[in-house]
């Protein structure tokens, strides 16, 4: 048998998710009293309650029970970092789809039906929606955060060319196909056990105890699988949880809480949408001397996790470029919308987004091609390789990537060719770009790098495994298992991951951050490592031989002469009275940040990757076409290349659907007006394009001691995608004189398209 660890098998899950068997929270049996709940949402942005009358929700059929802010025995708060997410809004409402309440029903339609009939009467209140009125008006939700590196100003005073602009970053719903759910059964003594569909166990276990006013040990939460969560179920299952929790605790019955998709789409929190303007100094050759940006996003009605996800922001303007002078201040605005959260990148894609604009026109602007730039700026290995936060890029494998890249899919020629199509096609434009990655690895939260793992071994020698982390699809499940199996020489068939458990391993962090196999393989790593030297020292009493001629291969244990199976050694160690259950922990070493000064090592390692795009515009009707895409990507020795390459793929189209087609919009009152698939426009298989290379950077290993050498890969793929936009961008510019600089924002719509080549046709300076 090869190592689990050398092959890559697929998803653990894989046969029960396309037969239908995999279990979900919503396919969990209930006992027979179940309740179903369905939230009231407000239908105005920013009002003063005056009164919310709730007899006629109660004297629905099938109502039990409803829930109200006061209601609730603790803490009316879901607020992962500050206390300021009510569960339900209590006299004032802050955006429309605030909960207000919760009813719970015998059936959930019974439930939806009756949380119509709440008489709400508003006093409506002046609300601010976007970022520029949020930065006219200062409204924040924390402070602004400041950057300097070197001598901007001087720098910029200095500079031979000078370009000022703007960037403008759209939104994303994050559509996972499972919408949020949670399940309250309430147990003896007050205590209560929560399904959640959720990345974070710990924090809904903490935030559910708080609003019932109860401790931690009288909550346990468990989740087995998510059907998706993208950052989207990082802090706002505690919602769901939360209003279950208090329903039961009300009723003394199990609850229910399913949201239907519009619900889920108004309600929660969405990738931020970000503006920046920029003033940045170069010399004729591109390089890029200096640069002030202000950058702003709207984080909606409370601070969620923008803190981080507007630090990351910051720490990722440079993506794969060295500034050396540098000036960055960073606003999180506070609007009357949705409280915006974490989803696939975290804030890094649009801070990334910032900088490739500016490289790209940069390179307009010099008439030069916009690779040749890219390249110039790179961060070099031996010098200019400090980033703008003062952390050593001591792993740097751009160059290779986009060298070997670049010669793999012919850019340059396909640049020659693609002048030559539009030099003859008035209608279908074409444009190329080649972009490329570098993203930090960890949290920038230093105390959630950990991570612990329960392993148990049975007497006949099979594992049950328990980590930290949670299951959403990313494969983190199957990989843990051949960390296991490869530890303890078994075939993966002996290796069962259980369902993520507060009660099992406590003060786990989110799944997140692209982390979770760092951590947990490594904590999964540690506990079979114990289990793995009792098992040696027994064989050791029991045979009389040294530690070195015991190995574990193939189910089998080599003891000496002796060729024994692992049950055998299991339940002989049993017998012996040996532990065969062991706890694991890990901590990320090396990083080190400090959060004032905005200077440190936040990253344990940087994660890599390139990507060629080339795309077809439509100039009459704005459509855009993906024709091939070629990408290279780092991640490091994979711990399974298979999972890994979908990792990659589905990083990618995301996060194509985000810079396309995905477009978030509220109308002049503050009302999402997108939230179904009917009006929100995610990608789908149809999408991908007809020529497709996705490869993996081979022979290089993470230079840190990661497990197994592997790369962090969740996250990283999707910005990967930029190279579309920036396609885009290429074909708009051809539209117009040498030297345009096309007006585009992302998502780059068929109306936004359209719009940008009006502008270069007429000569419009951005
Ligand atoms: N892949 C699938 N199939 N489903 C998901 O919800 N979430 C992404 C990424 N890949 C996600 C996914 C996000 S936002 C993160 S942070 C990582 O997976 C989390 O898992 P990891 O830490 O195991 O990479
Ligand atoms: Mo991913 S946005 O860190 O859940």
């Amino acid at each position: 048998m090869a190592n689990p660890v050398d092959t890559a098998p697929h998803h653990e899950s894989a046969q029960l998710h396309v037969s239908g068997r995999a279990l979900y929270a919503d396919d969990i049996a209930l006992p027979a009293d179940t309740l179903h709940a369905a939230f009231g949402i407000s239908s105005i942005a920013h009002a003063r309650i005056r009164t919310l009358d709730l007899d006629p929700v109660l004297s629905m059929p099938g109502v039990a029970s409803v829930a109200v802010a006061a209601d609730i025995p603790g803490e009316n708060n879901y607020g992962s970092v500050l206390h300021d997410d009510p569960i339900f809004a209590d006299a004032l409402v802050q955006y429309a789809g605030q909960p207000l309440f919760a009813v719970a029903a015998t059936s959930h339609v019974a439930a939806r039906k009756a949380a119509r009939r709440a008489r709400i009467d508003y006093e409506p209140l002046p609300a601010i929606l976007d970022i520029r009125s949020a930065l006219a008006a200062h409204s924040y939700v924390l402070p602004s955060e400041h950057l300097v590196r070197g001598s901007p100003d001087d720098a910029l005073a200095q500079a031979p060319r000078r370009l000022r602009g703007t960037v403008t970053i759209g939104g994303q719903d994050h559509f996972y196909l499972e919408g949020q759910i949670a399940i309250a059964v309430p147990q003896e003594g007050g205590a209560m056990l929560i399904h959640s569909s959720t990345q974070h166990p710990s924090e809904v276990q903490q935030l559910v105890a708080h609003a019932l006013a109860r401790r931690a040990h009288d909550v346990t939460v468990q989740c087995r699988r998510m059907g998706g969560g993208f950052g989207g179920k990082e802090t706002q299952p505690a919602l769901m949880a939360a209003a279950a929790a208090v329903l039961a605790h009300r009723t003394g019955r199990p609850v229910k809480l399913r949201v239907d998709r519009d619900t889920d789409m108004l309600m929660t929190g969405k990738r931020h949408d970000f503006l920046a303007d920029y003033d940045v100094g170069f010399d004729p050759t591109g390089r890029i001397l200096a640069l002030r940006i202000m950058l702003a996003s709207r984080c909606g009605y409370s601070a969620d996790l923008s803190g981080p996800v507007n630090d990351r922001a910051l720490l990722h303007l440079d993506n794969a470029y060295f500034l050396e002078h540098v000036d960055i201040v960073s606003h999180r605005c506070r609007t009357h919308t949705v409280s915006n959260t974490a989803f696939r990148g975290f804030g890094g894609p649009q801070g990334m987004l910032v900088i490739e604009q500016i490289v790209d026109e940069i390179a307009r602007t010099l008439g030069l091609d916009a690779l040749g730039v890219r390249r110039l700026n790179f961060y070099g290995v031996d010098t200019r390789n400090v980033t703008h936060y003062g952390q050593m890029v001591e792993d740097n494998v751009i160059h290779k990537i986009v060298e070997r890249l670049a010669a793999d899919a012919r850019y340059l020629e396909r640049r020659q060719a693609v002048a030559a199509w539009n030099a003859a096609a008035p209608v279908i434009r074409r444009g190329l770009a080649l972009t490329p990655v570098k993203f930090g690895i960890s949290f920038t939260s230093t105390a959630f790098n950990q991570a612990g793992a329960l392993l148990h071994v049975y007497s006949d020698g099979t594992v049950l495994l328990n980590h930290g982390g949670t299951e959403m699809g990313q494969g983190l499940f199957t990989k843990i298992a051949q960390v296991v199996a490869a530890e303890l020489g078994l075939p993966l068939s002996a290796i069962r991951v259980s369902s993520t458990d507060t009660g099992k391993v406590p003060n786990t962090s989110a799944s997140a951050a692209s982390s979770s196999s760092d951590l947990n393989g490594k904590a999964a790593q540690a506990a079979a490592q114990v289990i793995r030297q009792r098992l040696i020292q027994h064989a050791c009493d029991r045979y009389g031989v040294e530690a070195q001629q015991v190995r574990f291969h193939d189910g089998r244990v080599l003891i000496g002469e002796r060729n024994i199976g692992f049950g055998e050694l299991a339940q002989h160690a049993y017998r012996a009275r040996i532990s065969l259950s062991s706890t694991g922990y890990y901590r990320t070493p090396k990083i080190e940040w400090d959060k004032t000064a905005l200077r440190g090592r936040p990253f344990f390692y940087f994660a890599y990757g390139a990507a060629v795009s080339e795309v077809a515009v439509d100039c009459l009707s704005g459509e855009t076409q993906l024709l091939r895409v070629d990408i290279l990507h780092d991640a490091g020795t994979p711990l399974n290349a298979a999972i890994d390459l979908g990792q990659i793929e589905g990083g990618f189209l995301q996060g194509v659907g985000w810079l396309t087609s995905e477009e978030l919009w509220w109308n002049p009152q503050g009302e999402l007006q997108t939230h179904a698939p009917s009006t929100y426009k995610i990608p789908t298989a149809r999408d991908w394009p007809a020529q497709a290379t996705v490869r993996m950077l081979d022979g290089e290993p993470n230079r840190e001691d990661t497990i197994y050498r592997s790369k962090a890969v969740g996250e990283p793929p999707l910005m990967l995608s930029i190279s579309v936009l920036h396609a885009i961008r290429d074909a708009v510019a051809s539209c117009g004189a040498a030297g345009a600089l096309p007006d585009l924002r992302a998502p780059a719509t068929p109306e936004a398209v359209l719009r940008a080549i009006d502008a270069v046709r007429r000569g419009v300076v951005a």
